[in-house]
């Protein structure tokens, strides 16, 4: 009987490398696709600056800081503003939604130990969310299959080694993680990319606790996220981190290193038993490397809801019924849309006018926006 060994994962390997090599050969690499800003109607323009037209257009012969549209070549009519010119106008008429002095950046996970319950898809979505209304965000990708770096766009293991990770910053190389930051296509995320070589952290931390000489060394090694993300966060609003479907030493350090939290949960018998596992770990972790830590929020987010499943709706009325107001109350609801767009290297908030659905766009809105008035919320209890 033929049984595959090194040789034949060699062989593997070597086709999935060809082919992506092929892919960037042929201007087809997801960076190659991801290079045309969306552009925002007028009218889409007047809501997220919060100034009529008459004002954004008197805007464009401004002496000191002109602002002008894209234009149709021909015609000259006005086609739209692209997010970079939004953020200038918001940026001169004051209307910013960004942390005022004295507001802390608010660092948020999409946590869950369960796999493919929409996390990365959260993640990204929100940061485009956010991004869209002018906060400034850093993506922080916690996770080694490196998912929301590839929704940026870039392949992982060829654009990225260990060293653009967090992980020389970790081993104590580097003070910061400046040097890790990268920009993104979309104007308002950075990201901290993720590579394979970041399984390693988990092994490395895990080593370094148990080795630990004293209590105090013990502890550091779950802070390590939480400190990095120090290093860089007065740049930012808001930091979100990529986790994980695992409980290990990344998860922990992403939970130490939050101040919000979410959990996405599909609603079903499953992912219900996984979430409850999960927040029995919240608590023994907490519990034991940082019993004084306290989160702005800690939220349930039913995911990948199929609306028209009877059995799902009943099962989403006992969650609503357990979780009470530890529950968001807008519902992410199922939709091929998202798949459909990730198989053309794009997010629903990518695509062009034409090919965008409004009304999935309005249920997107709607959840990201119950999180972002927690955020906010948090904010205010500061001021
Ligand atoms: N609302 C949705 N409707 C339909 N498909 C979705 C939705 N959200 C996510 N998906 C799909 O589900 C799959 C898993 O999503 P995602 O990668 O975000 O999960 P994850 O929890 O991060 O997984 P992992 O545990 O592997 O990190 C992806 O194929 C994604 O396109
Ligand atoms: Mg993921």
């Amino acid at each position: 009987m033929f049984s595959p060994g090194i040789e034949q994962l060699d062989e593997i390997i070597g086709k999935c490398e060809e082919t992506l090599e092929i892919l960037r050969e042929h201007g087809m690499s997801p960076q190659m696709q991801k290079h045309i800003e969306r552009e925002f109607s007028v009218a889409e323009a007047e809501a997220m600056v919060g100034r009529s037209r008459a004002t954004l257009s008197r805007q464009e012969k401004d002496a000191d800081r002109p602002v002008i549209p894209m234009k149709h070549p021909k015609s000259g009519r006005v086609r739209g503003y692209t997010l970079t010119q939004i953020n200038e106008l918001r940026d001169i008429f004051g209307t910013s939604p960004r942390r005022k002095n004295g507001q802390p950046c608010k660092v948020l996970s999409m946590q869950s130990f369960k796999g493919g319950v929409a996390k990365s898809v959260s993640t990204v979505y929100f940061a485009q969310y956010l991004a869209i209304r002018g906060y400034r965000v850093l993506v922080v990708d916690c996770d080694p299959q490196a998912s929301a770096t590839s929704s940026f766009g870039f392949i992982p293991d060829h654009a990225f080694t260990e060293e653009d990770t967090m992980i020389p910053y970790i081993d104590g190389k580097k003070d910061s993680i400046e040097y890790a930051i990268k920009n993104t296509y979309f104007p308002g995320i950075d990201l901290v990319p993720s590579c394979l070589p970041w399984y390693e952290v988990e092994f490395g931390l895990f080593n370094a606790v148990t080795h630990a000489d004293t209590e105090e060394e013990r502890l550091s090694y779950y802070q390590e996220l939480r400190q990095a993300i120090r290093t860089v966060e007065v740049n930012y609003d808001i930091v979100l981190m990529d986790s994980p479907p695992a409980l290990g030493m990344i998860s922990i350090n992403i939970l130490s290193a939050a101040d919000g939290v979410v959990v996405p949960t599909p609603p079903s018998m499953y992912d219900f038993a996984s979430t409850t596992q999960y927040f029995k770990m919240v608590k023994r972790v907490v519990q034991s490397v940082a019993p004084e830590k306290r989160f702005d929020f800690i939220k349930v987010m039913p995911t990948k809801v199929e609306r028209n499943k009877a059995r799902q709706m009943d099962f989403l009325d006992i969650m609503r019924d357990r979780f009470g107001l530890s529950m968001l109350r807008s519902i992410f609801t199922s939709t091929s849309a998202i798949p459909n767009a990730a198989s053309v290297y794009k997010t629903l908030y990518d695509l062009p006018k034409g090919e965008r659905d409004n009304a999935i766009i309005d249920m997107l809105d709607e959840v990201f926006g119950e999180i972002e008035a927690l955020i906010r919320k948090a904010w205010e209890d500061v001021a």
